[in-house]
């Protein structure tokens, strides 16, 4: 396997290794959403456009799953999910709150676990 590690394989953690997999898992399926996209704007066969465009919404399927199991499988993820995904306004000041909250001492959130726990679990503590 030609893994990229950044530290010695073995002084990495199981966790680590898992959430490794699930990070390259998600780069690579938002490059094949940008690799469609850009092939579909090139595309001149009208059928097989649609068969691009059909091919790059798997894709972004695929990367929503990864996501998901993010927000499910990592604490750290699944907070700064839940301060940032589905907010309103300016970016920025949605942040800003999260600091001002925490500076005030405010708890920070815990993911919200709205679907059943991970079959099993999560990877690294079976
Ligand atoms: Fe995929």
């Amino acid at each position: 396997m030609a893994e990229e590690w950044h530290a010695p394989y073995e002084r990495l953690t199981r966790q680590t290794i898992t959430l490794h997999q699930a990070l390259r898992s998600l780069m690579e399926e938002l490059e094949a959403v940008d690799w469609y996209r850009q092939r579909a704007d090139d595309c001149e066969d009208a059928a097989l456009k649609d068969v691009l465009l059909h091919n790059m919404r798997e894709e972004i399927e695929h990367a929503a799953m990864v996501l998901e199991w993010l927000r499910r499988s990592d604490t750290d993820f699944g907070r700064t999910f839940d301060i940032y995904l589905y907010s309103s306004g300016d970016l920025t000041r949605v942040e800003e709150q999260a600091d001002d909250d925490t500076a005030a001492g405010a708890p920070l959130p815990l993911p919200s676990f709205t679907i059943g726990p991970m079959k099993g679990g999560a990877p690294w503590t079976r």
